[in-house]
């Protein structure tokens, strides 16, 4: 039975509210299949970060956001609470978020290529980046952000599977490989910002383009 026919047999019952109600909640519970996706993996050992991490460490924030902000890996401060971008770079990014495209960063969704703190915060290596993609991949089809906003070149790597100079890449538009309809975008990474403030205006003008592109007023 198709799904008119089978609103129809409820109508008779009185039942077609309670079946919509159940498939749409269904059909969008983003929330809850990144619970499952989370479960699934969050005891991965499949490579050697697991050895020195606390925890691994998954997306946060709004999953119907219209976009996902893409980091490298998870900070010390990160590892100890649990989440993406608590730490000096995360509160950085917080307040560009809210000065620049009136979102609070509950309003977005915040990931990173890698779930698992490289020891000394060192840039995770290719094949730990290759290794932790799938788990991104995944996220990503959940959430099906309008535009996918690379932040700094690990981010641009796991997204794009080359490695292209951010400087090179920033401000431009590309579709994602793994669904056409998904936009990437990119800019620096908040820590490079805090390290090289001279770049700042053009991190701002990038979140200025960001803003016009996911039409947040
Ligand atoms: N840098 C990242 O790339 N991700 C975090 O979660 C924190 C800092």
């Amino acid at each position: 039975m198709g799904r008119r026919e089978t609103i129809k047999a409820l109508e008779v019952i009185g039942l077609s509210e309670v079946y919509l109600k159940t498939k749409i909640e269904k059909e969008t519970d983003k929330a809850g299949l990144l619970k499952k996706l989370f479960e699934s993996f969050k005891d991965c050992s499949k490579c050697s970060l697991y050895r020195s991490r606390r925890q691994v460490v998954f997306g946060d924030g709004n999953p119907y956001s219209p976009v996902a902000f893409v980091g490298e890996a998870p900070g010390e401060e990160e590892d100890v609470q649990g989440k993406p971008f608590v730490g000096r770079a995360g509160k950085y990014l917080n307040r560009k978020l809210e000065e620049i495209l009136n979102m609070k960063r509950e309003q977005v969704y915040i990931t990173n290529v890698c779930k698992c703190r490289p020891p000394a915060n060192r840039k995770p290596t290719s094949v730990e980046i290759a290794t932790c993609l799938p788990y991104l991949r995944q996220e990503l089809q959940i959430i099906k952000p309008k535009v996918i906003c690379c932040l700094g070149s690990t981010a641009a790597e796991g997204i794009l599977g080359k490695k292209l100079s951010i400087t090179r890449l920033r401000g431009q538009l590309f579709s994602y490989p793994y669904d056409q309809k998904i936009k990437v975008f990119f800019t620096y990474h908040p820590a490079y910002i805090l390290r090289n403030p001279r770049s700042e205006a053009e991190f701002v003008e990038d979140l200025e383009k960001l803003k016009e592109l996911i039409g947040q007023s």
